[in-house]
């Protein structure tokens, strides 16, 4: 039998690759260079399957192919708002994406970023390297206890969850929830936590808040300067979803104007591309996009590409598909 031809957008985990090319009619992006949309659209004209990832644009104009021949877009990411969700039903296509196996290691890194913006630990850093540390003092770097603090979670899927469970159980915070279904008490109840019904409400009581829901059109700029006044002075926002969920100028000025205590981002609207005013604001922790990035989940979200792709291929419904 013909294996099916698969295009793999990005370079992937050593050991995924082997086990795909294995598996399938594999080509690999071994430059790892970013395709454009041009070059997508001739992906989706000649390969049963391609695996893009959460940088690809997937957007209407790069799935205007009526004569695709691709029949899966079998996404590397549990996050899918780059792939236009009508055009891809227009062209019967489906979509899988990889939950799950990323939800710990990117609550990780949003507790990380929590820890490091309260501690003030980005500015120390950058002060021990520029050889500007005098020594210690009673009064250098003085930052924000965590332990014990109210933390707000926007979004309370498998990430928020997980992001609950490590401030709860590992520093005694007390958890209030935002979600826009309502919660199952027995999920709230493992975190003692209280659900609200709007971030209006959840935004003056915590001294942090992550957020955890998705992107794309419905929630771009949810964190807009309205909701910034609604934080407490001292207060620290934390985003590891994506980058369009903040108004970015809004931030910048709440970070400026002493609105808000800080923030700390993963993620940034236009990615890799970082407004300049930003780049100025100290009280501001930023990574670039590490939510998932470790080896094992990295590893796990590949090979849980290759479970949907093998479901597809061989007749059933996969796993994870979301459109
Ligand atoms: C995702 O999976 O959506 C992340 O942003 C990358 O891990």
């Amino acid at each position: 039998m013909v294996k099916p031809s698969v295009l793999v957008t990005r370079r992937w985990p050593a050991a995924v690759e082997a086990r795909l090319a294995e598996n399938y009619n594999t080509v690999l992006n071994r430059g790892d260079k970013p395709m454009s949309p041009a070059e997508i659209r001739d992906a989706l004209r000649s390969y049963d399957a391609v695996l893009p990832t959460v940088t690809d644009t997937l957007n209407s104009e790069a799935l205007d192919v009526p004569a695709a021949k691709t029949k899966i877009l079998a996404n590397y990411g549990v996050g899918y708002s780059h792939i236009c969700e009508s055009a891809a039903r227009n062209l019967g296509m489906t979509v899988t994406n990889t939950p799950d196996v990323l939800s710990e290691c990117t609550a990780d890194l949003a507790m990380t970023l929590l820890l490091m913006v309260a501690r003030r630990t980005g500015e120390g850093e950058r002060e021990l390297r520029a050889g500007g540390w005098t020594g210690w003092r009673p009064t250098h770097l003085i930052g924000t206890k965590v332990s014990g603090k109210t933390l707000g979670i926007v979004g309370f899927g498998r990430i928020g969850q997980e992001m609950a469970r490590r401030a709860h159980h590992g520093f005694g915070m007390k958890i209030i929830v935002q979600n826009r279904s309502r919660v199952v008490p027995e999920v709230l109840a493992k975190c003692n936590a209280i659900q609200v019904d709007s971030i209006e409400e959840l935004l003056p009581q915590c001294d942090f808040v992550s957020l955890h829901c998705p992107g794309g059109a419905a929630n771009r700029h949810l964190i807009n300067a309205l909701r910034l006044d609604l934080m407490k002075p001292d207060a620290f926002l934390i985003n590891t979803a994506r980058g369009e969920v903040i108004d970015e100028f809004a931030l910048t000025q709440a970070l400026m104007f002493d609105i808000i205590g800080g923030a700390a981002l993963d993620v940034f609207d236009g990615e890799p591309r970082i407004s300049q005013t930003l780049m100025q604001c100290d009280n501001l922790v930023m990574l670039p996009h590490l939510g998932s990035a470790t080896r094992e989940a990295r590893e796990a979200m590949g090979f849980r590409v290759l479970e949907n792709l093998d479901d597809f291929f061989d007749g059933k419904p996969p796993r994870d598909k979301v459109i």
